[in-house]
């Protein structure tokens, strides 16, 4: 194990500690059983080292693990599906602390592997929870994340674009869009560009068309005291204050993540 952890050490240009960190996570273990272990079977030695050379080439270790950990809960993610970000897990922070009631009935447009809906379903256990995606691989994700978790009854999913098949009224109307401007999608890191969905990203050529349309027209959904909650491009503040004002929309605010940088956009709260 030892000469295993050096490998991937010297391989990855890390310290010994990431290094069986990754392994840790390669395998499926504790870190501190990484460095318990002595002899390690050649078939392990094989697997890690396959795994090594996909990471090498860009592939997110999450794609390889088919694991992401989300606040409390580990979840599953399937290639294809956006692989959730600590600015989300903070967007559930945020909600919790700035929401003075309860939302019983939630709506999350662009549910991914699940993450929003199931963090909220434990925030809020008297809510229910309907969750669209265009995307029938995140779908597909977020169902068998939402079975694993015993939340069927909770939380109900439907493949269409944006607000399609949405008839009901909902006190809070959450999501992380598509949000990243266009010119910018070739800057994005190699591993997000290769290995993750462009439908997740493309934010139109401003990164602000998709989150405009969720305002308006989730309008017609709200209840009367609802909330819309948007995480958002730091860069997008000066574009969706000029368009809530132009369309008459005066009680919102936004709020930084734990960065820094202004990313979630309240609207009613
Ligand atoms: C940035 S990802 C967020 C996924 C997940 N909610 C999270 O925070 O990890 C955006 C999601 O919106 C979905 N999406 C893109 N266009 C959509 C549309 N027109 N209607 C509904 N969902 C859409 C994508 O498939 C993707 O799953």
């Amino acid at each position: 194990m030892r000469e295993l952890i050096e490998t991937v050490s010297r391989e990855l240009a890390t310290d010994s500690d990431s290094a069986a960190s990754v392994i840790a996570a390669l395998l499926g273990r504790k870190r501190y059983e990484v460095y318990m272990k002595g002899e390690i079977g050649d078939c392990i030695r094989a697997k890690v080292l396959s795994q090594l050379r996909q990471m090498k080439k860009g592939k997110p270790i999450e794609y390889i693990t088919r694991t992401v950990q989300f606040r409390d809960h580990v979840l599953r993610i399937d290639p294809g599906v956006f692989i959730p970000r600590t600015e989300t897990e903070y967007l559930i922070e945020m909600i919790h602390n700035r929401l003075r009631n309860h939302p019983k009935r939630i709506l999350e447009i662009g549910i991914g592997c699940g993450v929003i809906s199931i963090a909220l379903a434990s925030v809020y256990p008297n809510a229910c929870i309907i969750a669209t995606d265009v995307s029938a691989q995140a779908i597909a994700n977020a169902r068998q994340n939402i079975m694993d978790q015993a939340l069927e009854r909770r939380i109900n999913l439907v493949q269409c674009s944006m607000y399609d098949c949405i008839a009901d009224e909902f006190d809070l109307i959450v999501s992380n869009p598509p949000y990243i401007p266009r010119p910018r999608l070739n800057r994005l890191p190699r591993s997000v560009r290769k290995f993750e969905p462009i439908l997740a990203l493309d934010g139109g050529v401003h990164g602000v068309e998709f989150t405009q349309r969720l305002i308006l027209e989730g309008k017609e959904c709200l209840s009367d005291d609802g909330v819309m909650v948007f995480e958002i491009d730091d860069d997008a503040v000066a574009a969706l204050t000029r368009f809530l004002d132009d369309h008459g929309i005066d009680s919102f605010f936004f709020l930084k993540d734990l960065f820094g940088r202004s990313r979630y956009l309240f609207i009613g709260a």
